[in-house]
């Protein structure tokens, strides 16, 4: 079994974040989401895995990722000139993919589970294709399941303006080599890309087995800002354990589940967890509320936040209070002692907000 890994595409519903970076390398609780989708890989005793870049974002995802060997993973990076849909990078990887069965994970999605078991079942089963399905409020934004009265899959939609039903796809899915035959049947679809569910529908219409699980654990397609938080907040809450390896001076108090990683100093303030604070970041007479996650050498001074991503070397300064907000790097977020009342912002790296 090999893995196919997406890291590439536009990622505009997280600009202005993704003008400078790769979205799969924006950090949920201070770690990249490709770490966590390079773990899950690991877990199910991947040890092959071809990586889909773009050519603009290609060069930090390769930084990050290296050779794989960090997670005991061989890694080969496939270029996708121009992000044409799911189906399309498979079909970029055809010769990497060869014969094989693989696992297809997009780089922006976290599950709450690992793969290992489903991968099992995949091989004992015999199944052409495992695709995995969770329940969501609103299905529109995603490819849909409709299944019949045995809960086998009848049809999929992608992004369908009246859902059959609110069985959304999650972003990973196991292939046997039949789905290239597939591949080759399907046309651009109207947003001019090719959809991996108009491939997995020819499967299903072969009469290939196709099978659909629901996950019952959380899922989250980190796209855009909210999703984005509403990751950041469950993972958090999932793993943050209280680890204070940087410095906290006797006028500081931390509560609960906070993780303060080497070379951080805590002055004057108060930590409620769960919150995570990178190395070599000051928060100086400043409340940190629940979860938030300080990125590398970022620097809080006489502000309250809670419920926001700063990413790393960024300053947020006189900010009585600053919540929900997503904040790049080397960005600046200073406000002056006038005005009142919490702000909530995205800001984009090398940014400068005055307020
Ligand atoms: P999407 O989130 O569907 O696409 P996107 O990254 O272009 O985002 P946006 O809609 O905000 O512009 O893609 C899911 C994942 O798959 C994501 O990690 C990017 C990756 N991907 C590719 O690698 N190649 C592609 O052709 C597409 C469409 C996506």
């Amino acid at each position: 079994m090999k893995a196919l890994i997406l890291s590439g595409g536009r990622g505009t519903r997280l600009r202005p974040l993704t003008h400078t970076m790769a979205k799969q390398l924006v950090p949920v609780a201070n770690q990249p989401i490709l770490g966590y989708v390079m773990k899950h890989l690991q877990e199910a005793g991947i040890k092959d895995a071809g990586v889909i870049v773009a050519p603009q974002t290609q060069n930090e995802v390769r930084n990050y990722l290296k050779d794989g060997s960090l997670w005991n993973i061989s890694i080969t990076y496939i270029v996708q000139d121009e992000p044409l849909g799911l189906a399309h990078a498979v079909k970029t990887a055809r010769d990497f993919l060869g014969e094989d069965d693989f696992v297809m994970y997009l780089g922006d999605n976290l599950l709450g589970t690992g793969i290992k078991d489903a991968i099992q079942r995949f091989k004992k089963e015999g199944y052409h294709c495992m695709i995995f399905l969770k329940e969501v409020s609103d299905p529109r934004a995603f490819g849909v399941a409709e299944l019949d009265a045995q809960g086998n899959i009848v049809r999929l939609v992608e992004k369908p303006k009246v859902p059959p039903s609110n069985l959304a796809l999650v972003g990973v899915y196991i292939f046997s080599p039949v789905v290239h035959e597939a591949i080759e049947k399907i046309t651009p679809s109207w947003r001019g890309e090719l959809e991996i569910t108009d491939a997995i529908q020819v499967l299903i219409d072969s009469g290939y087995r196709v099978k659909g699980e629901i996950l019952d654990s959380w899922w989250l397609d980190t796209g855009k800002k909210d999703d984005f938080l509403a990751a950041n907040t469950t993972v958090l809450d999932e793993y943050t354990v209280r680890k204070i390896d940087g410095d906290v001076d006797q006028e500081s108090t931390i509560e609960g589940r906070v993780q303060i990683e080497a070379g951080a100093t805590i002055l004057r303030s108060t930590i409620r967890g769960p919150v995570v604070i990178g190395k070599n970041a000051v928060i100086d007479n400043s409340f940190i509320g629940p979860f938030s996650s300080i990125g590398t050498g970022s620097k809080i001074k006489d502000s309250v936040v809670e419920h926001v991503v700063i990413l790393e070397d960024s300053i947020v300064e006189g900010v009585v209070r600053l919540e929900d907000s997503l904040i790049g790097r080397n960005a600046t977020v200073k406000k002056s002692k006038s005005l009142r009342g919490a702000l909530r912002l995205m800001v984009g790296d090398h940014s400068r907000v005055e307020i």
